[in-house]
């Protein structure tokens, strides 16, 4: 689909990405307890040093105040699950990922067989990415349905760990349980017991809207996940600027806005349909008739990737995908860095001329 030919520029970009790569190879994931710039980053630095901005390289990013540098680009596991992708596509898909500078794989108990696969895939090369995954949809007896309760949260983690094939996970989240339970604080407590049993480094909240804010506020959680995009933009004002001053690493979900652009008529997908509306409202050019087959740096994957990873506070974007090839050139889109500032602005522009009140942050 792609219309250009490859570029000096784009050479010179994806030269820079496979030093990242090769360098992230040998300094592991959990290698080092803080991170060092590669020797080509050139100690490029921006002011706040949540991040390190270096034209045409992959950037790595302070997850909050947890010891986690992540690569901007994570992989979110749901995808593979839902569409119950085979486990060879899935042992390529992540070990091409990891070889090329992924540091971050994103799954969930409820996401079928996600978990497993993921296992299957990847666990022995477990030293080298952080792992989350979250809790909350699957009850003790196996049976999908809320799982709220202490002894709920933690059972859901210990069956994670064998289904991950690891004895400890990065980050363990709840999976958008409601403002209700959030204030009974029993799943809490289970999160923070699994912390002090040493099942989970850290714990996170992953969810949208009032009930997100509601968990910032809270101060109880090292993380939130939500979902920030080009067609949902509530979060920008709500939760990040709070999380961001409360040093909580930010997980953008559902980060390319499901692609949602990419169907001409409504999707038979009702979790794709609802971006697909707004986005016929927001009508930006850049999403529309033939500027969707545009697969460079102004086309419409990449404009997507880079305005939610250009959003204060956020620290990865982990985009779901069944396809091998996915990451890798996601990766090289993204390390064009933030979008021009005019092409940002009336993104943001468009949104608060046209988006209504229920335009929420969808879970
Ligand atoms: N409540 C929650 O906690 C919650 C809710 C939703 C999502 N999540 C997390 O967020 C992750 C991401 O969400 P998501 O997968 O729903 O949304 P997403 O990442 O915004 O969209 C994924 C879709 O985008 C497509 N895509 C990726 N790169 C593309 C590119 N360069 N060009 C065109 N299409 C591209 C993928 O198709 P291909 O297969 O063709 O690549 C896939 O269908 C999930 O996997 C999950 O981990 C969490």
């Amino acid at each position: 689909m792609s219309t250009r030919s490859t570029s000096r520029r784009e050479f010179l970009q994806f030269s820079a990405a496979a030093s990242l790569a090769a360098w992230t190879l040998s300094h592991r994931a959990h290698g080092a307890s803080s991170f060092t710039a590669p020797p080509f980053m050139s100690g490029a630095r921006d002011a706040d040093a949540s991040s390190f901005l270096v034209p045409g390289a992959l950037e790595r990013r302070k997850f909050g105040k947890t010891d986690m540098q992540v690569a901007v680009l994570g992989f979110g596991g749901a995808e593979i699950g839902y569409e119950k992708t085979d486990k060879a596509t899935v042992a390529k898909l992540l070990n091409a990922a990891l070889d090329a500078g992924l540091n971050v794989v994103d799954t969930a108990e409820c996401y079928l067989d996600s978990e497993v696969a993921i296992g299957e895939a990847i666990g022995a090369r477990r030293k080298e990415y952080y792992l989350f995954t979250k809790c909350g949809h699957v009850r003790a007896d196996g049976t999908r349905g809320d799982a709220w309760t202490k002894e709920g949260v933690l059972a859901s983690v210990e069956r994670s760990l064998k289904r991950l094939k690891t004895d400890a996970v990065d980050l363990v989240q709840l999976h958008s349980c409601s403002l209700d339970e959030l204030k009974k604080g029993e799943c809490i407590e289970g999160l923070e017991q699994a912390k002090k049993q040493g099942k989970t480094r850290y714990v996170g909240y992953s969810g949208d809207s009032l009930t997100a804010k509601w968990a910032v506020e809270s101060e109880r959680f090292d993380s939130l996940q939500t979902s920030i995009n080009v067609a949902d933009q509530e979060c920008i004002e709500l939760t990040l600027p709070l999380a961001k001053e409360k040093q909580m690493g930010v997980i953008a979900k559902r980060p390319i806005a499901n692609a949602a652009w990419r169907y001409d008529a409504k999707p038979e997908s009702g979790y794709h349909e609802t971006y697909w509306k707004r986005l016929q409202e927001l009508d930006y050019a850049w999403a529309k008739g033939d500027a969707r087959k545009n697969e460079g740096l102004d086309g419409p994957a990449a404009t997507a990737m880079r305005f939610t990873a250009m959003q204060p506070g956020v620290c990865v974007l982990i985009v779901g995908t069944t396809k091998p090839e996915r990451w890798k050139q996601n990766a090289e889109l993204l390390a064009a860095g933030a979008l021009p500032k005019e092409a940002h602005d009336s993104i943001r522009a468009r949104w608060k001329a046209v988006a209504k009140s229920d335009w929420i942050g969808q879970t």
